[in-house]
């Protein structure tokens, strides 16, 4: 009691509060989404996403050899088709943007971890994550195409496949596909726990995958939920995730961490891009420190209890973490 105990004594300086940190974070925990594109020479900034780009094939090497060099291990990737269908037909095209992405950037920089999200919302004319009829997203046919699609990123050479659809089941159907084709060695990482969020507007922007006509709710978790994200993330540990994820970050930092209590495998979070683009609007209008909210925002992902941290900023935090 006081006056005995003073937990001030060991904040009196740097050295000291370094001594006694409990949370670090590393440029090795980052994840750094991309949006590659199809046509050559393109860099198309992201209006809500600044520092964000669609890029074609060559220009996205480039960024990410920039990303390598700064530490960053990892790259997931998001395609933008020329071309969308009802069927989502880019998207487990062996010769699609991402499957060429995929080759390009491990011929560059063959030790990156190269991880393909797979989802058929981004090459859907009508932009929902799956096969629709009547106004559903249907899950049994879809998760036959997620499968076919995972199969053809392997096939280029990714390291990681991360189904991000929500629908039940495709991790097992993923699961198989690559079994059975003689990628037992290729990892999945799970979006486990992916709740129905407006966070994910400036994506949509980005990755131009809007749904034309209702929203995701019938598949996308419900956010009042968290037991359901335990339930998700058991189900898809069972179907063989080897990583689960919770998404978005900030606003489910108690779900990661009741994920984290209850299970064992690595735990991926998403700083996904509302969040990132809420940041930059306030560094913007000069009423934040960036810097300084950009490193609060990636630590309290990782104390929560995140291993890995899918994060726009990948890059810039890595530069400032190496001084
Ligand atoms: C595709 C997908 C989305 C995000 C990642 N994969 C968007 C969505 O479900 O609409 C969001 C990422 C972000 O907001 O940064 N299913």
């Amino acid at each position: 009691m006081f006056p005995i105990h003073r937990p001030r004594r060991l904040r009196r300086s740097e050295t000291l509060r370094s001594m006694v940190r409990e949370t670090s974070i590393s440029p090795q925990n980052f994840i750094y989404p991309v949006f590659v594109t199809y046509g050559k020479g393109v860099r198309k900034e992201i209006p809500s996403m600044p520092g964000c780009f669609q890029e074609s094939v060559d220009m996205l090497v480039e960024n990410v050899c920039d990303a390598w060099r700064l530490g960053v291990p990892a790259v997931i990737i998001f395609g933008i088709p020329e071309q969308k269908d009802e069927l989502g037909s880019g998207a487990y095209d062996p010769d699609g943007v991402v499957q060429k992405a995929v080759r390009a950037l491990k011929d560059s920089l063959p030790d990156l971890v190269v991880i393909t999200d797979v989802c058929l919302c981004e090459f859907t004319s009508h932009g929902h994550c799956g096969v629709v009829a009547d106004g559903e997203t249907l899950n049994d046919p879809t998760i036959e195409l997620l499968a076919r699609e995972a199969l053809t990123h392997a096939q280029a050479g990714a390291d990681m496949v991360a189904p991000s659809d929500m629908m039940d089941g495709r991790v097992s159907a993923i699961r198989k596909i690559l079994d059975d084709n003689g990628f037992q060695h290729i990892p999945i990482m799970s979006y486990a726990a992916k709740y129905s969020s407006a966070f994910y507007g400036p994506f949509r922007e980005a990755a131009e995958s809007t749904p034309q006509f209702g929203d995701r709710r019938s598949y996308q978790m419900d956010p009042p939920n968290s037991r359901e994200a335990l339930h998700e993330a058991a189900l898809d540990m069972e179907e063989g995730a080897d990583i689960i994820m919770v998404k978005p970050a900030l606003s489910y930092l108690d779900v990661i961490c009741r994920i984290r209590e209850r299970f064992d495998i690595p735990v991926a979070a998403y700083n996904v891009s509302g969040e990132y683009s809420m940041l930059k609007a306030g560094v913007k209008l000069g009423w934040i420190d960036g810097d300084r909210v950009m490193m609060e925002v990636l630590t309290s992902i990782k104390r929560a209890g995140a291993d890995l941290i899918l994060t726009y900023h990948a890059k810039e935090a890595a530069a400032l973490l190496n001084g």
